[in-house]
């Protein structure tokens, strides 16, 4: 992989408080496979729309949590590489586990930051990226890093929850459970009530990037975002 334009703007891992995902990860889990809804056929048509992938591609889920769709991807297509970056230990700990349970060889999982996307990780031929704006402090950063590790011709698929109403259950059980056994004096990253973004503000962000190509659906649940990084970026850069 050619590393050689891939910069990494500064790591934002210090002083982070405790995360409400690390300590009720088997929460989170749970509901990741029981309750919210699986994207994997939108992703896979919207990322691969000329059918399967090519051998050797790259997908990267960004805030991939318990490795749902890496492993989901990873199994359909074995043909694909994925990674998962998330920044909870825990989580990516029952990620791994999953794609050991499912003998996957093509799938990784490593601690990240979406802010600031690890070193090495550059030219990625699609994203996904799920449930993620909800919980991230900084929408712009993390947009832009999506676009920044993307090569030229890359395409990226984005879903986010649009009902506070229903987000808000399962974070508010989190908040719930994180009490016992204690609370951590700083309390936890995560707000207490889930910010669903408006669809107007949720166009805003995806359009702060130049797409070459962008599309925003709305299902009612979710709205989504697919996008596809101009292949001229690289030759005008
Ligand atoms: C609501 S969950 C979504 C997980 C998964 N994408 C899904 O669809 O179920 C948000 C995930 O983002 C992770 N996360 C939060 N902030 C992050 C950050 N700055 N960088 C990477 N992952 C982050 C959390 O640990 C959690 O696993």
């Amino acid at each position: 992989m050619d590393t050689s334009d891939c910069k990494l703007p500064g790591s934002v891992f210090v002083h982070q408080p405790e995360s409400l995902f690390e300590r009720c990860s088997w929460f989170y889990a749970l509901c990741r496979e029981y309750l919210f809804r699986d994207h994997t056929p939108e992703i896979a048509s919207s990322l691969f729309p000329a059918g399967g992938p090519e051998p050797g591609t790259h997908v990267l889920e960004v805030g991939c949590g318990p490795g749902f769709y890496s492993c989901r991807l990873a199994d359909e297509y074995p043909q694909l590489q994925t990674t998962g970056i998330d920044l909870s230990e825990n989580l990516l700990s029952r990620a791994k586990r999953r794609a050991l349970r499912r003998r996957l060889a093509n799938c990784e999982f490593r601690k990240g930051d979406a802010h600031a996307l690890p070193e090495g990780l550059c030219r990625v031929d699609a994203v996904v990226m799920s449930r993620l704006f909800l919980i991230v402090p900084d929408r712009e950063t993390v947009v832009r890093e999506v676009f920044r590790v993307l090569r030229p011709g890359g395409r990226c698929f984005i879903a986010e929850p649009t009902s506070g109403f229903r987000t808000r259950i399962p974070l508010s059980c989190m908040w719930i459970l994180s009490k016992f056994p204690y609370t951590p004096a700083g309390g936890f990253r995560e707000p207490q009530q889930a910010d669903v973004m408006s669809r107007l503000d949720f166009a805003k962000l995806i359009g702060s990037q130049p797409w070459g190509s962008m599309k925003i659906e709305y299902d009612g649940w979710y709205q989504y975002a697919v996008c596809e990084k101009s292949s001229e970026v690289e030759a005008a850069a």
